[in-house]
């Protein structure tokens, strides 16, 4: 269990914060190399350097993951300083309707630049960096994705985008396998409900009375990256507390 990750490199989108920061820590312990990026700086080069302090390997990179030249230039910096990427996991996004000053809106108010932003950051952004390290996996022959749906891809949403975009992490994942699995790399999506990275989430009901902490949802993801998910490929793994059951 200690070593799952040894001598592997991950990059991570969103990694400042939440969800794939917690995995960047736990992916980091079990001796993972790890390229953490987002669009907030400060706040990825501090969390890198925590990893690091903590005798960790990790590089923290700013790029936004609208823009495909960033994209690149992230992936080529985990190529030239670990020597490749082994694991890639698209975790960066979030509701259009929680953009500042956007907050309560009725969806068909909202100007089309602040659907473009959850379009893009949601599925457009996956798709490039999916792009991006396609070619040095294919040359690795093996790989995988973890690509972060929500369940509001399964019950729909009162965000058209954030629900349209988390389906499509479905059929990226999928279409991921198509291509990937002749060269030996597979792809999963995980579709959460209620994370705690925010207090608010708690308010989301689940069957189980209670949102995920978010070291639930890491470990699911760390999991199915990991060698002892070999034969899994091509899944959507729901991790919801059984919210897209209905009825509730
Ligand atoms: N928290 C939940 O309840 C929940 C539920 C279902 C699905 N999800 C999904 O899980 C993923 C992670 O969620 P989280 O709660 O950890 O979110 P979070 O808000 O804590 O982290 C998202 C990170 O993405 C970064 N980001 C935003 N736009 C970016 C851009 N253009 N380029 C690069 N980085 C950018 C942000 O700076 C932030 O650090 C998201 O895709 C989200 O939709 C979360």
């Amino acid at each position: 269990m200690a070593s799952r990750f040894q001598n592997k490199t991950v990059v991570l989108t969103g990694a400042a914060s939440g969800i794939a920061l917690c995995c960047a820590q736990k992916y980091a312990d079990e001796g993972g190399r790890v390229c953490m990026v987002d669009v907030n700086e400060e706040g990825v080069l501090a969390a890198a350097a925590a990893i690091c302090a903590k005798g960790g390997t990790a590089v923290g990179v700013r790029a936004d993951i609208r823009d495909y030249a960033q994209v690149k230039a992230a992936v080529a910096l985990a190529v030239e300083r670990f020597g490749g990427v082994d694991i890639m996991v698209n975790c960066a996004g979030g509701a259009s309707s929680r953009v500042k000053g956007y907050v309560g809106v009725p969806y068909h108010e909202l100007p089309v630049e602040v659907i473009d932003w959850g379009l893009d950051v949601n599925l457009k952004g996956a798709v490039y960096f999916c792009h991006a390290v396609l070619g040095q996996m294919i040359k690795q022959k093996g790989g995988v994705f973890i690509n972060l749906g929500s369940v509001d891809g399964l019950t729909g949403s009162t965000c058209l985008d954030y629900g349209a975009a988390k389906s499509a992490m479905i059929g990226l994942t999928k279409s991921l396998t198509v291509i990937g699995s002749p060269h030996g790399i597979r792809a999963c999506c995980v579709s959460p409900g209620p994370v705690l990275t925010r207090p608010e989430m708690a308010r989301m009901k689940t069957r189980l009375g209670r949102a995920a902490e978010t070291h639930e949802v890491a470990d699911l993801i760390l999991y199915l990256s990991s060698d002892q998910a070999a034969f899994i490929t091509g899944a959507n793994y729901v991790i919801d507390g059984g919210r897209s059951c209905g009825g509730i």
